[in-house]
């Protein structure tokens, strides 16, 4: 994986526009000191959908939550975009405009307009995700804790499951042909538009995650152009309905939910990951 300086404008302009996974080790995005005791001292009232660990979606105080988490109870937070709305102004988002050369696309518009541009992952031990792939781009900042990543770009004719969830494609890990990297309190990735990631968590962490769209070029040539066409032409509504939905469970579902309405492969593939 290719690691980034911070201080040298010409090698992040370089590294953003290859278009390639890259790490800032230290990016100095946390400007507040933002922490898990911090979440707990000041948003411990706030109301969130946890992923429990009978792996179904429930309401609870953030504080409560995090109480269960710090005995080792497996609570998590998926792609969490109110708690991520509200920590924004924690985070320089000047240099992350910057960083994606202050860029903007209909897509970041629309995430705006759903309040999902913003998120928090919060894992803890023996927490593992799908294999997946999605148009947006993310910059994935480590707030606290340890994570490890995966990441490949793989084609979209071998992609295992197109329309498994409502926006994002799913394959099979095959840790052969994935960078792996472990990010730490301050450290930055890059994930580029449609390229393959999946996590592991050892220990209780979480990050601040920045989505937004890529220039229309960047769709329309290589290896995202049959990803991009096939959201095109069969998944539009699906991604206007997960940006504007209230309740980010429509995104990734959970175990019930499942249950009533996947095939047994679909089953299997998710009880192999996780159910997350
Ligand atoms: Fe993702």
């Amino acid at each position: 994986m290719k690691k980034v300086d911070r201080q040298n404008p010409k090698e992040l302009k370089q590294a953003f526009k290859s278009k390639q996974p890259f790490v800032i080790k230290n990016s100095g995005v946390n400007l507040e000191g933002v922490s898990i005791d911090f979440l707990r001292k000041h948003f411990s009232d706030y109301k969130t959908h946890t992923f429990n660990p009978e792996c179904t979606s429930e309401t609870m105080r953030l504080g409560r939550m995090l109480e269960k988490v710090l005995k080792g109870g497996k609570y998590r937070l998926r792609s969490e975009p109110g708690l991520g709305k509200r920590l924004r102004r924690f985070f320089d988002q000047d240099f992350l405009d910057k960083l994606r050369l202050n860029q903007s696309s209909m897509l970041d518009h629309l995430l705006w307009l759903g309040g999902k541009n913003h998120t928090v992952f919060l894992s803890t031990p023996g927490c593992e995700m799908t294999k997946h792939c999605h148009i947006t781009s993310g910059f994935i900042m480590q707030v606290d804790g340890k994570k490890t990543w995966y990441i490949s770009n793989e084609s979209f004719y071998e992609t295992k499951f197109r329309r498994l969830y409502p926006y994002v494609f799913l394959t099979e890990k095959n840790k052969k042909r994935e960078y792996k990297v472990t990010l730490e309190p301050g450290d930055l990735l890059y994930i580029p538009s449609y390229w393959f990631h999946y996590t592991e968590s050892d220990e209780v962490n979480f990050s601040f995650n920045f989505f937004f769209g890529e220039k229309a070029w960047v769709y329309l040539r290589g290896f995202r152009r049959p990803f991009f066409l096939y959201d095109l032409f069969t998944k539009q509504l699906g991604l206007l309905q997960l940006v504007l939905s209230p309740a980010i469970e429509y995104g990734f579902g959970d175990k019930p939910l499942w249950e009533k309405t996947k095939t047994a492969a679909e089953l299997a593939y998710l009880e192999r990951c996780d159910y997350s």
